[in-house]
């Protein structure tokens, strides 16, 4: 027997039913606030993600579904979705419009990561990503705007916000980490002392408990933001604070990519165990320029849809259309072409074996149908049907036409 791989899921029933739920959801929250929708491939050039999330990251170092293609080009399975809407929008020269362009996704991410609990190798995420806009009012938007479907879908959650500086104010802060960590390196787990070398922010975020103890008076960048970072950064908690959305400033969010500056948030949940993050996003000033576009500011967040499943309040499921069945077997056809009429406007469930009166109205409680329609002998003799409503429970006898 083949099964799926380790880390993918196959998907469908109530299941189905919550993950197009959350997809419905947060597409209209999105549409809302004048995002429109994008697909790009899920195969891109090895070389995006490179250089977008970063080539010392662990999603490029260790993650990636990465192989050569048939034509010998080095391809990878996108881990992610914002490099590619970016290059999808440097493609579609919108860098050279002076128009600000809003686009939602949602689709399969792949990542070699140690599957567990809320962690799979492919899952899904649905996102937004806003270009041209500089102010930090969009960032407050963006919060906002998940917030809202959060608040759609029923789901609480905690929301972490950092500044992680600009070009005038990063670099002299890992300056002064990077001299901070070599200090503290021999007692520093093997990850931290690589990440000294490639990528020390990172080192913040080290999950290793004698590292976090170690890193509790390591220099904060939120103390050393310069001026424009840092009246950004206040603007967007007086902000938060005045729509009443509580938040946590998290000195040691830096995120697992590298292409974030200023603004970096995660929403998470406790209700899901050790992968608690539900949603991550912040700005990315630099990258559509790095990506060979014009210098366009931006934005944007994904939300991950395995992790708020469970959390999900699906809305109460409505008795919806008609379960149709015969009594006797020269009727069975006429309740098909019946069938037939109906589905093209309501939705009908068609059993195709005459049965009695007791196991049709079983199987129309099963279908969730609103109306049960039955053709017995004497419907069949006098060209009717008999119809019951399974909400109010009326019952009557129609002409065939009248249905
Ligand atoms: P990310 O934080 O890497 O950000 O992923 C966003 C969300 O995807 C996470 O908060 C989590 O809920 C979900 N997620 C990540 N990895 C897995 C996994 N292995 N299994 C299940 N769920 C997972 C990004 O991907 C950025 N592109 C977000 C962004 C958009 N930033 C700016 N624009």
């Amino acid at each position: 027997m083949i099964n799926p791989l380790r880390g993918m899921k196959d998907l469908m029933f109530e299941d189905a039913q919550r993950f197009n739920h959350i997809i419905d959801t947060a597409s209209r929250v999105a549409q809302r606030y004048g995002y429109s929708y994008i697909e790009t491939p899920i195969l891109e050039e090895t070389a995006l993600f490179k250089r977008s999330v970063g080539d010392s990251s662990d999603i490029v170092t260790k993650e990636m579904y990465q192989f050569e293609d048939k034509g010998g080009n080095d391809v990878c399975m996108r881990p992610e979705g914002t490099a590619g809407v970016v290059r999808a929008f440097i493609s579609a020269k919108l860098d050279r419009q002076p128009v600000k362009q809003k686009f939602f996704y949602f689709g399969p991410m792949f990542r070699y990561e140690r599957p567990q609990k809320g962690r799979l190798r492919e899952f899904h995420q649905f996102g937004c990503e806003s270009f041209g806009e500089a102010s930090v009012y969009e960032d407050f938007t963006i919060i906002i705007m998940i917030s809202q479907i959060f608040k759609e879908l029923g789901i609480g959650f905690d929301l972490l916000i950092n500044s992680l500086g600009c070009p005038a104010c990063m670099p002299p802060y890992r300056k002064n980490l990077v001299s901070y960590l070599n200090n503290i390196k021999a007692d520093l787990c093997s990850d931290c002392n690589r990440r000294i070398e490639t990528n020390p922010i990172r080192v913040l975020d080290c999950k290793n408990e004698t590292c976090q103890s170690l890193l509790s008076d390591s220099p904060k960048l939120i103390n050393n933001l310069c001026e424009e970072c840092e009246s950004d950064f206040d603007q967007l908690r007086k902000l938060l604070d005045e729509a009443g959305i509580a938040y946590t400033v998290d000195t040691n969010l830096v995120r697992g990519l590298d292409y974030y500056n200023k603004t970096a948030f995660e929403f998470v949940s406790n209700e899901i165990g050790a992968q608690s993050a539900i949603a991550g996003g912040g700005r990315y000033d630099k990258l559509v320029e790095f990506l060979d576009g014009k210098p366009t500011p931006a934005v944007g967040f994904a939300i991950g849809i395995e992790r708020i499943m469970e959390l999900v309040k699906m809305p109460e499921s409505q008795k919806e259309g008609y379960y149709m069945g015969a009594m006797v077997p020269d009727a069975v056809e006429k309740i098909l072409l019946l069938a037939a009429q109906k589905r093209s406007s309501d939705k009908v469930t068609v059993e195709y074996a005459s049965k009695g009166f007791k196991s049709h109205m079983k199987g129309a409680d099963k279908s969730h149908a609103r109306y049960a329609v039955l053709i017995g002998e004497d419907e069949l003799a006098n060209g009717t049907v008999w119809i019951k409503d399974l909400e109010s429970k009326e019952e009557k006898t129609l002409p065939l036409a009248d249905i």
